[in-house]
């Protein structure tokens, strides 16, 4: 089965198509226009994915080789994510498979992060646990299949993307910041600082807490030190993410302790961080498990993992009928 599968829940508009499981072509056009204001404007954000989609599609059907009338199902992200956003993508495809007279498949796009390991392999083996972490979600996984998941924790308050954006902008740093926060850690000291951590039980997080302590920790070195972030901005960032990395890591410790299934993946936007991707690597090979770390182009939000999870979907003919609504708050 060919699809077409859509991703428009926040500021990059995608679009994919695959073919039987593999990827034909893949697009994103990532909104700079956001920069400007320290983060996503949703009003600007829906205008600019209703600018952008038609081109990206027109663009991955191209770079396939293929017709429209060549697609047998199209795909779309259904949420969770911002509403104006969202009903882009939205009534894009419902009008694109009522068009072509095709399934239409509405995705979740936390399960799609989950299943884009399975766009290249090696893909990890169920059930496995997968720690999604994004601007929006910070979630453990138990995965059984590709269609059965279960959250076994996430977080009570902000996301750990968030806890990086939000350091990031106070320490004057362009949006999205974590990337920035990540670049100046590697040439700093990961104990000049330290930060508290916030210990919810089980496998819940808490991410405000920390937030708000590196807001204090800012100013009180501010008053007396005016040039404080100019003069210690390495320092700074590698010990603050390493706080957010130990918090991450304990927690997927007890989920393997907990279940005792060591096959680990991760997921979402912050999975690009690179300290976190060399840590979960040298903790599994420490640990005796196996670890799947995605693909840089699979890590930040994008169309083949929703083509991905769309191709897993229809194999269970779990699809949507055109009355299917787009929600910011779709349940998992
Ligand atoms: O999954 P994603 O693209 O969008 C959401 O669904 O939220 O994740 C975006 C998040 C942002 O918070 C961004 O700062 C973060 O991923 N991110 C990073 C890095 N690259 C992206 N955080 C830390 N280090 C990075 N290298
Ligand atoms: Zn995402």
């Amino acid at each position: 089965m060919i699809i077409l599968a859509i991703e428009s829940s926040c500021d990059e508009t995608s679009a994919a198509i695959m073919r039987d499981g593999v990827l034909l072509s893949h697009l994103v056009a990532t909104q700079t226009i956001h920069e400007q204001y320290g983060g996503v404007v949703p009003e600007l954000a829906s205008r600019a994915h209703e600018q952008n989609i038609v081109p990206v599609v027109q663009e991955t059907l191209k770079k396939a080789n293929l017709q429209f009338s060549d697609l047998q199902a199209v795909a779309f992200t259904q949420g969770p994510g911002l509403l104006g956003a969202l009903l882009v993508g939205a009534s894009y495809a419902k009008s694109l498979a009522w068009a072509l007279n095709v399934p239409l498949i509405a995705v979740n796009h936390l399960k799609a992060h989950v299943l884009a390991h399975f766009i290249e392999k090696p893909s990890p083996s169920f059930p496995f646990l997968c720690l999604t972490v994004s601007g929006g979600h910070t979630q453990i996984l138990l995965v059984q299949s590709p269609i059965n998941m279960q959250i076994l924790g996430q977080t009570q308050d902000d996301a750990v993307g968030e806890a990086f954006d939000k350091a990031a902008k106070l320490l004057g740093l362009p949006y999205p910041g974590g990337r920035w926060i990540d670049h100046y850690a590697q040439t700093g000291n990961a104990l000049a600082y330290s930060f508290p951590t916030s210990q919810l039980k089980d496998l819940d997080f808490s991410f405000s807490g920390m937030k708000t302590s590196f807001l204090y920790f800012l100013q009180k070195h501010l008053t007396t030190q005016p040039d404080f972030i100019t003069q210690n901005l390495n320092d700074i960032c590698a010990s603050y993410q390493q706080a957010l990395i130990n918090v991450l890591l304990t927690k997927l410790k007890l989920a393997v302790a907990q279940t005792g299934i060591k096959e680990v993946a991760l997921a979402g936007g912050v999975s690009a961080n690179s300290a976190l991707r060399k840590q979960l690597q040298a903790l599994g090979e420490h640990e005796g498990w196996q670890t799947y770390i995605p693909k840089f182009e699979y890590c930040t939000d994008n169309a083949a993992m929703i083509a991905m999870t769309a191709h897993f979907m229809a194999q269970e003919n779990v699809l949507a009928d055109l009355e299917v609504q787009a929600l910011p708050r779709l349940p998992f």
